[in-house]
């Protein structure tokens, strides 16, 4: 296959990137570096520093064997995403292209407009893109299991039946996402669905849980393939900030109560589910969702794993509550679906103690890196 990655910079780009070259497919990436920027902005870097995209295709080719086409450019242009799109002919589009920062987006008017704009502009100038240059694509979204809030009943997969007043019918399950980022996914799926099913266009929408992993089998090659690894409270999401936490002596901060429940997966699960997605593409016409989570836990639960695996380690793990920075349930019913992607062959790495024994070492070599204030929250949108 044609492979297009939107946002082939990013935490999950990069690794999928390689993961579709090293099965053969002919890889390229996008981006315009906008994560480093907002990092470097918010005093928020990578714990491992990461070479550029060109850098790490070089790094890569020279460990695998395998080319990776590099394009630097803002895929809110529609000239640029037009010519992307016409140059490549991709069969798949993984579209991982946006700013995926809840906090960021809840800073203030400017970071919330930047965020609105930035993540329907690319979604907007993708679908065009498809229509008008490669009307066969395959295009594979990435949304989030936030777009679903935590409602009072099972969440299904992207889709729900409903009777009413006698008579049926199939909508999208009602989304009510906890951040501005989150309500951005909301737009992006309406706006798929709408071209859908006016234009026929093939589409997949993942509705991701947050990811944890730094580990994959191509990855580990090289250290120059690391993926990006952030651990503050702009962008690390609640699994690297613990186990930065365990491995600096500070206590794991959970956010109010912690009985918040969620579905995490591991970052080897993401590429295993895109690529599934991919070699088993949705059908014309067709918006296809699957829920893409491997387990659930609430915070608690998840400082006490990293906990466990830390006192493995001979360190000493403290947990914390603090004040929620986030306006959300801290106990709530939570039970989502997510069989489809086990059906279409998906084999979960679970989160054991080995996986995040493993991390804590991978963390603890930088540990000098390791900036603490970075971890406590700086943005609030609760009261
Ligand atoms: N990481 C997770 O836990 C997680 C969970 C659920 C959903 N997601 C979704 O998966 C996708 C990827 O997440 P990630 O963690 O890799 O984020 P990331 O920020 O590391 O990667 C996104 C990449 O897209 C690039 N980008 C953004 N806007 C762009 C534009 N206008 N033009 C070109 N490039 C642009 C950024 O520079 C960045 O490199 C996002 O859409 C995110 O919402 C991630």
């Amino acid at each position: 296959m044609r492979v297009l990655i939107l946002g082939g910079d990013g935490y999950l780009g990069w690794p999928t990137a390689m993961n579709f070259a090293a099965a053969g497919h002919e890889v390229t990436v996008v981006d315009n570096y906008l994560r480093r920027r907002i990092a470097e902005a918010t005093d928020s870097e990578a714990l491992m520093a990461t070479p550029s995209l060109s850098e790490r295709a070089k790094i890569y080719h020279a460990n695998s064997g395998h080319e990776i086409s590099v394009r630097i450019g803002d895929l809110c242009d529609p000239e640029f995403m037009f010519d992307v799109v016409r140059d490549t002919t991709p069969d798949t589009i993984v579209h991982y292209a946006e700013q995926p920062s809840a906090p960021y987006s809840m800073r203030g008017f400017r970071e919330a407009r930047e965020t609105l704009q930035n993540n329907l502009d690319v979604t907007f100038n993708c679908i065009w893109a498809v229509k008008e240059h490669a009307p066969d694509a395959h295009i594979i979204k990435l949304g989030t299991m936030g777009e679903y809030g935590t409602p009072d009943i099972d969440i299904e997969e992207g889709w729900i039946e409903i009777e009413h007043k006698g008579r049926k019918d199939t909508f999208l399950y009602p989304r009510a996402a906890g951040s501005l980022y989150h309500t951005t996914k909301v737009l992006d799926t309406d706006l798929l669905w709408f071209y859908v099913r006016t234009y026929g266009l093939r589409v997949t929408d993942l509705m991701q849980g947050p990811v944890y992993g730094i580990s994959t089998d191509e990855a580990d090659l090289d250290p120059g393939l690391c993926p990006n690894f952030h651990y503050d409270d702009i962008f690390g999401t609640v699994v690297n900030r613990f186990l930065v936490q365990a491995v600096a002596g500070v206590p794991l901060t959970v956010y109010g109560g912690g009985g918040q429940t969620r579905g995490y997966l591991n970052l080897r699960d993401t590429l295993q589910c895109v690529r599934l997605a991919a070699e088993k593409p949705a059908d014309t016409g067709e918006l296809r969702v699957f829920n893409q989570l491997t387990e659930t836990f609430t915070v608690n639960e998840l400082a006490e794993r990293v906990k466990g695996a830390g006192d493995k380690l001979g360190l000493n793990v403290e947990i914390r509550s603090i004040d929620n920075p986030r306006k959300e349930k801290e106990e709530h019913y939570y039970n989502p679906v997510y069989s489809g992607l086990t059906e279409l062959g998906l084999q979960p790495h679970y989160m054991t103690d080995e996986v995040l024994i493993e991390m804590l070492e991978r963390v603890r070599v930088q540990s000098h890196h390791i900036d603490t204030d970075r971890i406590m929250p700086r943005v609030r949108w609760n009261g």
